[in-house]
């Protein structure tokens, strides 16, 4: 990922820099802000949500469902009781999801669910504020996390991210490269 950093970087001239990377965020902004990405990434209130999936708009999961400080809900109901810890189709529309990892919710400070593109910006650049990745980790993360993996191959009846994996890491690559422009608060 390094190299496609350089490669790029190598192969713009300055001015499009900025205008490129600019507009790698609002393609990545159009990722991070879908459903299939903030149903999870929802913040402090541990309540996922069931945005887009046919039940209306700002809709949270349903049952009750609090992932609590643990994140997988070990205080109330685990999400594995549902959501079971390996890799499948999620061919039946409306059954709950399962993935080859922990299905859990990222920690509180990855709260994207009803934030604008300057505050999911700022926060995704930030290492205090993503986990404490550095540009290159973060892509790494992206090309390799399971769960990012289902936002663009959701199955059955559940609208995907917009793009692909390969173009998420791609454009997070570029958007780094030209020093992560934020748009304005
Ligand atoms: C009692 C069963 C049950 C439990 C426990 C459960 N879920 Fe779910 N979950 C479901 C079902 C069923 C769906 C699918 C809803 C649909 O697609 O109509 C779902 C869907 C979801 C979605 C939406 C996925 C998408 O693509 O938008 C998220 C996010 C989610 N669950 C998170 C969690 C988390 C986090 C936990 C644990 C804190 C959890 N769930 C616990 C049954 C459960
Ligand atoms: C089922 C829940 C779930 C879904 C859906 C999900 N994530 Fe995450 N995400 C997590 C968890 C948990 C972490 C924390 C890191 C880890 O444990 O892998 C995380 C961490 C991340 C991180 C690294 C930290 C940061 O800066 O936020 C990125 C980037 C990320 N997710 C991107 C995405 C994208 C893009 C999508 C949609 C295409 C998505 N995630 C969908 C659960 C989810």
């Amino acid at each position: 990922m390094r190299l496609l950093a350089l490669f790029i970087a190598l192969s713009l001239p300055a001015a499009s820099y900025a205008q490129d990377g600019a507009a790698a965020w609002e393609r990545i902004f159009a990722v991070v802000s879908h459903p299939r990405c903030t149903n999870c990434h929802v913040g402090e209130s541990g309540r996922p949500a069931w945005d887009d999936l046919g039940y209306g708009a700002q809709r949270l999961h349903g049952m009750n469902i609090v992932a609590g400080e643990s994140r997988i809900g070990a205080e109330t109901i685990p999400c594995r009781v549902c959501h079971i810890s390996a890799e499948g189709p999620n061919d039946v529309p409306h059954a709950a999801p399962q993935i080859d990892d922990a299905w859990r919710l990222p920690p509180a400070e990855l709260a994207w669910r009803g934030k604008t593109g300057a505050e999911i910006c700022t926060a995704l650049r930030d290492p205090d504020l993503n986990d404490g990745f550095d540009m290159e980790e973060l892509v790494e993360h992206v090309t390799t996390s399971a769960f990012v993996n289902y936002g663009f191959t959701p199955g059955a009846g559940r609208s995907p991210a917009p793009g692909s994996t390969e173009a998420l890491a791609q454009d997070l690559a570029l958007w780094a490269a030209a020093g992560a422009p934020c748009p304005d608060a």
